[in-house]
């Protein structure tokens, strides 16, 4: 087994082969992706996926830790990247410290994320800093979608010029990383083309430096609705309810549990 990546190993790979992301939020999902991806996020979408929210503006610290340890168990050769929660560092850099360091502690992660360019440069600095790796989020940053007025595409026209000027910050602040979500795809090259850090795009181009996806988006289990950059590879929401359903009609006609599941009165003979 090789040994896990860790944020310069991520850096380093900066005009390499793409770098492979998905989301995880539990341990079986996480070996099942471990072998095939570089690092692996715990993303705050898991409010939104698993825990039925509306958006991620709910998710806590305490959600964070339990399905970032949750993951850890599942990692062997992925880096794990977790999200900082809304609210958990926009206040001030000592108040991300705080918060970084307990998350990094308790889940063992490699770096955290966090959303925002220009305005989050100097706690990304001030983290980096003190010895936690940060990867940064620009362009469709979610926890602010009360002020982005929805979840539009980032960086078109006049926004073009503020959404390079975000990703050039947080590179410039020492960020290893950053996801590029939501943005015009001949934009995402630009920004690749022009900063010293990897881009990892979702809804960008294949141009990034890797590419990242919501893993129940991906496989199709989460539902309630597609954004136009999600491609379903597979739909185990539809098989699931198609699984649920023959169970229920088995369980029904009496056919479920059958002989082969249920239990002989006397010690079978050896
Ligand atoms: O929370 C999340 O899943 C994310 C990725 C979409 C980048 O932040
Ligand atoms: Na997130």
């Amino acid at each position: 087994k090789k040994s896990a990546p860790m944020a310069d190993d991520i850096r380093a790979a900066k005009g390499g082969t793409p770098l492979v992301s998905l989301t995880a939020y539990t341990t079986p999902m996480a070996q099942m992706m471990d072998a095939h991806c570089d690092f692996v996020l715990v993303g705050d979408s898991v409010g939104m996926v698993l825990h039925g929210l509306p958006s991620t503006l709910g998710v806590t610290m305490e959600m964070m830790i339990m399905h970032g340890q949750a993951v850890a168990r599942g990692l062997k050769s992925a880096m794990m990247v977790i999200d900082m929660p809304f609210g958990s560092y926009e206040e001030s850099p000592q108040q991300a410290f705080a918060n970084a360091a307990q998350l990094m502690a308790e889940t063992n992660a490699g770096a955290v994320k966090l959303e925002g360019g220009v305005a989050m440069a100097e706690t990304i600095a001030f983290l980096v800093a003190r010895g936690i790796p940060v990867m940064a989020h620009v362009g469709l940053t979610p926890q602010s979608i009360n002020t982005l007025g929805g979840y539009k595409v980032q960086g078109r026209g006049d926004a073009r010029a503020m959404l390079m000027a975000d990703a050039q910050a947080v590179s410039d602040a020492g960020a290893f990383a950053v996801v590029l979500e939501k943005v015009p795809a001949g934009l995402a090259d630009e920004v690749t083309a022009q900063i010293e850090i990897p881009t990892i795009g979702i809804g960008a181009s294949a141009g990034c430096d890797g590419q990242i996806l919501v893993v129940d988006d991906m496989l199709g289990l989460f539902t309630a609705f597609k954004a136009k950059f999600v491609k379903r590879y597979a739909h185990l929401a539809n098989d699931g309810e198609a699984a649920i359903a023959a169970y229920a009609e088995e369980v029904r006609a009496r056919t479920f549990p059958a002989q082969e599941h249920t239990f002989a009165d006397e010690v079978p003979a050896k």
